[in-house]
Formats: C-alpha cells, structure tokens, sequence
C-alpha cells in the first residue's frame, strides 16, 4: 500500500506536503517523492527509503511551487529505487498512485509502439504515459485523466499534475481510499484523513469510482459514468485524526499500554440500554442465521479463529472460517440465510474487500468489524461494527487485535442470547468478565521487564515456536505473527495436539518453545504436550497462571500472567505475546513501528 497527498496552497506547498506524507509514512517507506508546479513548470524530487531521506535532498534542492503532489511507496511493480520512485513523470504530466494497474503491461506495450520511452519498471508509470499521450493529441488536462482513467484496469487512488496548471489536481477513486480536503482558499487530497488532519478536519471521502477536479475555489465530483455528484462533507474528529506517540519510544509500545484505556471506552461505547448493558446495531439477525462466515487476514483473522470458539460454544453457530486471500478462489458454499463477517483494522486490506463484493449477494447480511468506520470494507457492510481503538499506526497490530475480540466476544454472546443458548443470568455474567478485561491487561502489561529479561535469549534463536490449544492456538499464531513481523525471527505457531504429528522433529536444545496455557480446560492436555518438548531438550517457556505454574512444576523458563475469565483469556494473553516481539526486535535493532518489506494496510492483492 502507498501513501498519496495533494495541495493546492496558498504558500509553499513542499513543507505541507511532506508533513502529510509523515502521517501516510506507515503505509510504505520503500520510497517519497513530491513533484510541484512552479511558474507554470513542472519539478520533482524523489528519493529512496524512508520520507528522512527526501526530506534530506530538498534541504539541498529545495521544490518551490504553491501546488504540488506527493507519495510514500510500497513497491509493488519495481523495487526501491529512484527510477521507481513516484511521482512518475512523462511530457508535461506528472502522477501518485497507491494501487495496482493490472493491464499495465499491454498498455506499456501499446504506448512504447507509438513512441513512448519508459524509464521505470512500474505500472503506475504507463498511467502518466498515457496522459502525456492524450495531452499529445490535443485533449486538455481534464480530457486526458478522464480518457487514461477509462483505460486503466485494476485498483487505484491517484492524483494528476500538469504543467502550467498552478491550480489544478485531478484525482481518483478505484479500489483504494481518497479523501478531499477543504480549506480556506486551499484544497488538499490524501489516501487517508489523518495525513490532511494539520490542514483541515473537513473532508469529503470519494466513493468508488469517483473522480474529482480540484481547484483552490473547491472540488467537482464526477461518479464513474461522469455524472457530476456530490458528496457528504463530513467533520472528522481531529484528535481523533492526530497521531503521535505520547512519549513512548515507538508507536507500538504507545498502542499496547493504550489497550486497557481503549478496551474500558470501546466497551462504554457500546453501552446503552440493550440487554445487559449493551447496545449493537439494530438488525443484526443471529437467531435465523444457519452460518457464519468469518473472513479477514493476518491478524485479524486470528481473532475470528478465536471468535469461532465463541461462537460455537455460546450460541451453537457454525463458522466457516478463511483467510480472505484464499476464500474468494475457492467455491465457498454460501446460502441466502448465512450471515458473513468482515474483520480488518484498516477496512482498506484489499483481499477482504474483494471477498466482502463475493460475498455480499449470496448472504442475508455483510457485518464489518474495523477500526475505520469511513473504511471502504464498512462502507459496503449492511452493518458496521467500530473497535473504536483509535489510529494505529505501528505496523505490526496490536490494540486492534484486543479491541477486535472484545467486539467479536459481544457479538458471539448476542448471538447466545438471540438464539437461545444462554439464559440471561449466563449472558450478564459473560459481560461482566469482558468488563474487567482491561484490569487484567493492565496487569499483564506490568510484566513488561521481565519479559525485556526473558527476550534476551530469544533475540539469538533462530527459529522459534509457538504452541496453544483451543482458543490459545489462535493466540500462538498471532504471538509467531507479531515475532516474525518485526524482529524477522522465522516463528511459527502448531495447535500442541498436532506437534506429535511431525513438528516434534523440529525439537532440540536449540528452539525456544513459547507454551501458551491459562489453567483452562485444555490446560493438562497442553502441559503433557509441553513435557514431550521438554524431553528432547526443547527451551520452554510456559505463560500461565498461578495454578497453572504450580501444577506444570519444573520449567526452563515460566512467565506468570493473572487468573482470568476463559472469555478474556485471549486479549490478555495477546500482551506477552505482543511484549515478547517488540523487545525481541529492540533486542536485534530491527525497526519496531515500519519493518523492512511491510506496509500498515495491503491495499492490494
Ligand atoms: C498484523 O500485525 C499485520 N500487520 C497484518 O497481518 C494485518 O493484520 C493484516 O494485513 C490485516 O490488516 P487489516 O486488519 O487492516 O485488514
């Protein structure tokens, strides 16, 4: 995924431009550059790695022009480097893209027999060939975005440059997000509000398809047939908008200590007058519903793996359960009585919006559960469920994931209720161990030295394994997710019970196995499998509780977590697993909050 910004200013625009691109940086660094118009020409700077650099090179050749574009990069076509670098530039044209143009090839071809000369390996630059080619025969700059934007195939958000024109962008909506931004005699554009959120807190989101000329007197909005539209302007919450790190080292470590707070005012936010103490939309429809499909990526998906527990023990619901990449290539058996849920931090994750539009005509009702409730997944939801987790920004997801199952557990125990497998008394009781979840992950983050302690060892390893029954398996996967993620250790995740059934072959003096294990129902089953570990030597380190450490007796290496309800086992387990990877990688160096070849949201396939 990649970061695009626009303005049309009343001053220097670069400084602006680059500020916004801090606030897109954590959407891919592999690259920046801004390109502006300056007394009618047409400039850029471009540089590779992270936004510091670019910033670097304008110090030496500053970018002068009062409307300008700019992008940070996720290489997708190309890899880092400056030729790849946008803005791509072609005649008297320049363009940012975030998105993939998946008929570049053949109009890279078509274009190089008519004369073009292409300088870059990637799809976005055939966009700005093209243009330059309509501006060629004559069209103006409006005409040449709209005929290039009929050409185009695939996902995109991009933004249009043309020499001469000091006071105009074009842009466009396909499969990626874009914002517009209104300010007093300036405009703005972004993939996402939060990179406008110093310039303005009134936004307009375009819709699919859409596409808009900008002028410093305003935006006209034409809808994919060219019909001109308009568009809800809406007040975004700028603190809401404004990211920073409140004095922590990473952003990370800021959204993990947030997650008691965040768990406490998600959770009020949901509160009302409903059963229990709690408000979810109206018609959400368990009590007819014959399935539940639950689809999302990486981490999200671990917490639908773990709602899938939930949803079978507390209202008898079966799940079918996938990741969004493989779903959609299957042929998923969906029915007219299913109800289908969507989970992703971002709503933008672009493998779960493809499954949402394969999905959505066959089921009685697309839920979405996101952090972005003006994200693409929920706009195309029939019902929308906000984790309420704030902007996150770290790469590697954290507070989401808690806030992710506290929703997923209300929905689970609604759907009990609504389908009559839990009495009232059992649904309060449940409710009332989901609010004292914060208080207990507030505990759970207070072991954070003796975990720092504990990683030190597990920054030399090599490989590293995780291991979880029942709703601690989704956990260990997350846990090997978070590890790899950010401090580049090769970790993986095996249901315990399945460990005798091959991966014990991996076991040696040499392989730290993390054994997670509250003392639940599957807590011996999972310590006798911990034991075979230790009897091949395998390096454990078991995460229980009081009893379950004094029952499991002699181990390597223990860490002691509080006594929990089974239901807030999974988000309080979730802190070691998270501490465990971010000081592992400060261990190693690694970059915690922008690791090497991953991006915050993959807004492509
Ligand atoms: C999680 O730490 C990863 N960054 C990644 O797996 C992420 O969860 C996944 O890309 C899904 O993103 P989404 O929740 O925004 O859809």
């Amino acid at each position: 995924m990649c970061g695009i910004v626009g303005v049309l200013g009343r001053h220097e625009v670069s400084p602006i431009i680059l500020d916004a691109l801090k606030r897109l940086e954590y959407r891919g660094y592999d690259s920046a550059g801004i390109a502006t118009i300056h007394m009618g020409a047409l400039d850029r700077r471009r540089a590779v790695g992270k936004l510091i650099n670019l910033s670097d090179l304008m110090v030496h050749e500053p970018l002068r022009g009062r409307s300008g574009i700019g992008h940070t990069r996720w290489a997708t076509h190309g890899g880092p480097s400056v030729a790849n670098a946008h803005p791509h530039r072609a005649g008297r044209v320049a363009v940012v893209h975030n998105g993939i143009i998946e008929n570049f090839r053949a109009l890279r071809a078509e274009l190089a027999e008519k004369g073009a000369s292409f300088t870059s390996e990637t799809d976005t630059e055939t966009i700005v060939q093209l243009a330059s080619h309509y501006l060629d025969e004559g069209l103006t700059p409006v005409q040449a975005a709209r005929a290039t934007l009929k050409r185009l195939d695939g996902a995109f958000a991009l933004a249009f440059l043309f020499e001469g024109e000091e006071d105009l962008i074009i842009c466009a909506r396909r499969g990626s997000p874009l914002c517009i931004g209104h300010g007093e005699g300036e405009m703005y554009l972004g993939s996402d509000a939060i990179a406008l959120s110093e310039m303005t807190n009134r936004i307009t989101y375009l819709e699919e398809g859409d596409w808009a000329i900008l002028t410093r007197n305003g935006v006209q909005i034409f809808d994919a047939e060219d019909h001109q539209t308009a568009r809800p302007l809406t007040q975004i919450n700028a603190a809401q908008a404004r990211v920073d790190k409140s004095g922590h080292r990473h952003f990370m470590a800021k959204e993990m200590a947030e997650q008691p707070a965040i768990l406490q005012s998600a959770m009020a936010s949901y509160s009302g007058v409903g059963e229990g103490g709690i408000d979810l939309p109206e018609g959400l429809d368990f009590a007819r519903a014959d399935r539940l499909i639950m689809v999302a990526c990486g981490t999200a998906y671990y917490a639908c793996q773990v709602a899938k527990y939930w949803f079978e023990q507390f209202a008898g619901l079966p799940v079918e359960l996938d990741i969004a990449s493989e779903f959609r290539y299957r042929a998923p058996v969906l029915g007219p009585e299913n109800v289908a849920i969507f989970v992703s931090q971002s709503g933008e994750t672009a493998d779960t919006l493809a499954a949402l539009r394969h999905v959505k005509p066959h089921v009685a009702q697309v839920v979405s559960v996101v952090n972005v409730p003006t994200s693409s997944i929920a706009r195309e939801s029939d019902m929308v469920l906000p984790i309420h987790a704030g902007p996150e920004i770290g790469v590697a997801s954290t507070k989401a994931f808690t806030a992710q199952l506290q929703v997923l557990a209300l929905l689970a125990l609604r759907a009990g209720r609504a389908r009559g497998k839990l009495t009232p008394e059992e649904y309060a009781a449940r409710l009332d161990e989901l609010r004292a979840a914060p208080g207990f992950i507030a505990q759970a983050l207070d072991r954070e030295d003796e975990i720092r302690r504990l990683t030190e060892i597990l920054a030399k390893a090599r490989d590293v394994l995780f291991l979880g029954r029942g709703v601690m398996f989704p956990l260990a996967l997350e846990g090997a997710l978070k590890l790899k993620e950010i401090s580049y250790i090769h970790a993986e995740a095996y249901a315990a019970g399945e460990l005798k059934h091959g991966p014990i072959a991996l076991i040696d003096k040499d392989l730290p196995v993390i054994v997670l294990a509250p003392h639940d129902a599957l807590f011996e089953k999972t310590v006798s499998n911990m034991q075979e570990v230790m009897a091949r030597q395998g390096k454990v380190l078991l995460i229980s509780d009081a009893k379950g450490l004094r029952e499991a007796g002699e181990v390597p290496y223990s860490l002691q977590m509080p006594t929990v309800p089974d239901i807030i086992a999974p988000m309080v387990y979730a802190v070691p697993a998270q501490l465990i990877a971010y000081h592992t990688a400060l261990h190693r160096g690694t970059d915690v909050d922008q690791p090497r070849n991953l991006a915050k949201s993959v807004t492509v396939e």
